[in-house]
């Protein structure tokens, strides 16, 4: 069966009909798409279209056919060769309820709104999901920085040593990073929540609907604006795009650091047997595969992102088939990124940090050397100096091999006589951590302070829908 057809005189190729179905992918819209036919049937209803029995009677047989879909998808798909999805719900409508009713719910509705429509309605439920798992993953994230208590480890750049931090001060930059993204996901809902039908195929209906009245039945915030932007708007999935590819840009940060944390080298991190796997070969090995699947499904996350964006540049206005290939992008990417999300979270979950390497990696390094150079600023020396004057020590210290907490006073005098027997406590390990207490720093009391403002934020997310 088609929607169309009384203008040709050939049928399709067969070609043409594999080439250009969607049906194989776009079935995921069957439930959204019975859900916005029946209101659009109430929206008929009350221009006189349908009767109200009639109307009655095809939203119930709209809900079987998605009971039956859902009940049994092998047997309810079987041998479908329709063109789309829209197209499979009119026809199994037919079937059941009689082509009468069937043939009227076209009435002044077109498959372009119909379709946004949908996407739209799919997209809503699934970034309610990727909420809920973002705030487990979240939760898994706060717990361990909660129990981190005075662990500390070196923070990086360059991947070199820079200065010490707490682990929970680490933590809790993933925990930001990922807190923004909730925000993004937020705005795309936002972004998706504007209802289209009404707008016909771009000029707007025909028909006098009530589209308020309809957007309201169908649980969303708005209406579109405009017509013509209705049909060719697909803003509402790439910014979803964008958020799922900012997501995984993040966790891939997370995992690369991670999987090195975790190897033999910087012993930093045992990740929990859950989320490793063996070799075939080597009866040793534990390797980081969930990360680097993090890792790695970041790219073709950042491919479907591009994909769409170079399907929407300079595309004429309105709706162009083009559009149909807006559909695999996006689903794989929810798909994904609910996987990626739940994953990550069991990854947080299992992981242990392992105190002694990551103690003995933050003293080692010379990462007082900041602290040195500010001690020395605060005792009149100019910074710039300073900072010569403990390069030089850092460097005979190297040459002597003799590490930090081994400088003598005596031995410090002959680089600054502005050091006084208080500074061999800021050689010690880790001690310059203390020394940053200011809001966002990594003290802490100011890591404290930050942890409770975490906690407080997630539990405001956790009792909220969005
Ligand atoms: N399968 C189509 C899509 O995904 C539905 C809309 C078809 N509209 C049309 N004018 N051919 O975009």
């Amino acid at each position: 069966m088609k929607l169309w057809g009384g203008r040709f005189e050939k049928p399709s190729a067969k070609q043409f009909e594999e080439f250009a179905g969607s049906l194989a992918f776009d079935r995921k819209l069957l439930d959204a798409d019975v859900e916005g036919s029946c209101a659009w049937v109430h929206a008929l209803e009350r221009i006189g279209i349908y009767s109200a029995a009639e109307a009655e009677q095809v939203c119930r047989a709209l809900e079987a056919i998605a009971g039956e879909a859902r009940a049994n998808p092998a047997v309810f798909f079987e041998g479908a060769a329709d063109e789309d999805v829209h197209t499979l719900v009119i026809r199994k409508l037919a079937e059941r309820g009689g082509a009468g009713l069937a043939d009227k719910l076209h009435t002044g509705r077109s498959r372009n709104e119909q379709v946004s429509l949908d996407l739209r309605i799919w997209l809503k439920g699934e970034i309610l999901g990727a909420q809920a798992a973002l705030n487990a993953l979240l939760e898994a994230l706060l717990e361990q920085a909660e129990r981190a208590g005075d662990l500390v480890l070196p923070g990086y750049t360059h991947l070199r040593r820079a200065q010490p931090v707490l682990w929970a001060h680490y933590l809790l930059a993933h925990f930001e990073m990922l807190a923004r993204d909730r925000g993004r996901l937020a705005r795309c809902y936002q972004a998706a929540d504007a209802m289209p039908l009404g707008s016909g195929a771009l000029a707007g209906s025909g028909l006098p609907i009530d589209r308020e009245a309809l957007s309201r039945d169908l649980g969303f915030a708005a209406i579109t604006r405009n017509s013509l932007d209705a049909a060719g708007d697909r803003d509402f999935v790439l910014e979803f795009l964008f958020t799922a590819s900012c997501v995984f840009v993040h966790l891939s940060r997370l995992a690369e650091d991670w999987i090195l944390y975790s190897s033999e080298e910087f012993g930093f991190l045992q990740l929990g047997d859950e989320v490793t796997s063996g070799s075939s070969l080597m009866p040793q090995k534990k390797n980081p595969d969930s990360l680097e699947l993090l890792r790695g499904k970041t790219g073709r996350m950042l491919g479907h992102l591009v994909a769409l964006a170079t399907t929407l540049k300079g595309l004429p206005l309105t709706y162009n088939r083009d559009l149909q290939e807006d559909k695999e992008p996006v689903f794989d990417a929810a798909e994904q990124l609910l996987g990626a999300l739940a994953i990550a979270r069991v990854v947080v979950e299992t992981t242990t940090p392992c105190r002694a390497a990551m103690e003995a990696a933050a003293a080692g390094g010379w990462a007082c050397a900041t602290d040195l150079a500010e001690y020395l600023a605060l005792h009149g020396v100019p910074f710039r100096r300073a900072h010569e004057t403990v390069g030089r020590i850092v460097r005979a210290g190297l040459a002597h091999d003799r590490a930090p907490e081994q400088w003598t006073l005596e031995q410090l005098r002959e680089f600054s006589p502005a050091f006084d027997e208080d500074v061999l406590e800021w050689l010690k390990g880790a001690a310059g951590v203390a020394r940053r207490e200011v809001p966002g720093g990594t003290g802490p009391r100011a890591v404290a302070a930050a942890l409770q403002d975490a906690r407080r934020r997630l539990s405001a997310w956790q009792s909220s829908k969005q």
